[in-house]
């Protein structure tokens, strides 16, 4: 028995884990329903993404499909690495290099929102905020990913972001971000602060964009949902038509309660 116990909690540990680090992430609200919101996530995907990340599942005809875009569309404006519509999302970067540069290999982008969650994703992809200590390869820090070795590639689009910190008592001894709130200058940082003598207080903290990128705050997290929605998406392109397919089975099954039941009426009509 106890080492039933014992296997079904190391089975966990590498949720903990994983979820380990960080902060409790914002809910990333995507829809993969939504084709408008799937294709503006492949455009940032292909422009912003793929100069390190591949996405070696996933076929560029397959996504035209999928996502409502004409094949030739699709080579014109998301094809950089080929020009043949069958081929995979792949990229021309190697490993070996990519260690070279960023102390670790870009992982490939396939399965990532299954590996990570949506949340998870959305709000790594928003909470990179300037770090001026000179270990960080690329003076950005991020909250969800702590010394991630990932540049802030979406600063054209985002600006920078500053850790601003509200003043708080003297004798902190931990602190820890408890919630994160979208707000019209950044993200706003709910922070529990414990003291040297145990009480728990709150202050709010702020990444607030100091340096303006092309996009205002919320049309910028706005674009970090599609692109999520799109990762979520890659993840599992089946889900798409299986969507679609759920309700032309729940319809189904509502004519057919009906012809049931009067089918039922009917037989039933003459026995008393
Ligand atoms: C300049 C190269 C580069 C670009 C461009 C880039 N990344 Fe990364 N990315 C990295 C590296 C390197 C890592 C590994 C970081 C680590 O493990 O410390 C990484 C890690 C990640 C991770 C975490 C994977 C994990 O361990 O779970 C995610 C998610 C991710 N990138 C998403 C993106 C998205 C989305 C884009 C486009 C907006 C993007 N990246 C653009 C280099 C890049």
């Amino acid at each position: 028995m106890n080492r039933i116990i014992a296997a079904i909690v190391f089975s966990l540990v590498p949720l903990v884990t994983l979820g380990a680090g960080g902060v409790p992430p914002m809910s990333a609200k995507t829809d993969i329903t939504n084709q408008k919101s799937l294709q503006s996530g492949a455009r940032v995907f292909v422009n912003y993404c793929m100069g390190c990340h591949s996405m070696a599942f996933m076929r560029y005809s397959r996504l035209a499909d999928d996502i409502g875009l004409e094949h030739d569309l699709v080579a014109e404006h998301l094809m950089f690495n080929t020009d043949t519509i069958g081929d995979t999302m792949t990229i021309a970067m190697r490993a070996d290099d990519a260690s070279g540069w960023f102390g670790v290999p870009p992982p490939d982008l396939s399965v990532i929102a299954r590996a990570r969650g949506t949340d998870w994703l959305y709000t790594y992809l928003t909470t990179f905020y300037a770090d001026p200590n000179p270990a960080r390869p690329f003076g950005v820090n991020n909250l969800m990913f702590p010394d991630v070795g990932m540049p802030h590639v979406l600063w054209p689009l985002q600006g920078v972001q500053s850790y601003i910190k509200a003043e708080r008592p003297a004798d902190v001894v931990s602190e820890h971000v408890a919630g994160i709130e979208s707000d019209g200058k950044g993200l706003k940082l709910h922070t529990a602060v414990t003291t040297k003598d145990g009480k728990t207080s709150h202050v709010t903290d702020m990444l607030e964009v100091t340096i303006p990128g092309s996009m205002q705050p919320a049309e910028f997290r706005r674009a970090v949902r599609d692109l999520v929605n799109f990762l979520d998406y890659a993840g599992e392109p089946a889900k798409l038509a299986r969507f679609q397919l759920g309700y032309w089975v729940i319809i189904f099954l509502g004519v057919f309660a009906l012809v049931a039941r009067a089918l039922y009426k009917d037989y039933w009509r003459d026995v008393h």
